[in-house]
């Protein structure tokens, strides 16, 4: 249901940033018990800031840094359940406890930047939450991608 209402709100014919926005105000929506979701765009070997719903984030991110970093550079999601016992965690805001990123990948299967959410609630994400959002950075992929 989630996938088609996604599918459904978001257009190919529109710019990636506009795309970006809605998508993140869409889950940011859908999921509960999240202080954070958004995306970080791959600009070289840097990860940048782009749309998101929650406080002011860190804008700049280097490739293996912190959980995005790590996701980008691994090319996999990357479900932390407790994100003061990952090494290199950047904490954007003190009380996100739980993060959850995927990969947005071109149609090579190379990064194009992430979707991370962050929970204030430990282990919040499960293995469905991470196929659910993995699913949705499929369907926005190829909408930026044109
Ligand atoms: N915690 C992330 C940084 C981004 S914020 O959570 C919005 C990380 O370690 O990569």
């Amino acid at each position: 249901m989630m996938r088609k209402q996604l599918a459904a709100l978001l257009d190919p014919a529109d710019e990636a940033m506009t795309t970006l926005a809605n998508a993140a105000t869409f889950l940011s929506g859908a999921l509960e018990g999240i202080n954070w979701i958004g995306f970080y765009l791959l600009r070289g070997d840097t990860l940048v800031l782009g749309p998101f719903q929650g406080k002011p984030a860190c804008t700049k991110i280097p490739v293996g840094r912190g959980v995005c970093g790590a996701a980008v550079r691994q090319n996999r999601t990357l479900r932390v359940p407790n994100v003061r016992a990952f090494p290199g965690h950047i904490a954007c805001d003190a009380a996100s406890k739980s993060e959850l990123v995927v990969v947005l990948r071109d149609g090579n299967g190379l990064p194009l930047g992430v979707l991370d959410a962050d929970s204030p609630v430990e282990a919040r994400f499960t293995e469905t939450d991470a196929a659910l959002l993995e699913a949705a950075a499929e369907i926005i992929s190829r909408v930026i991608a044109g």
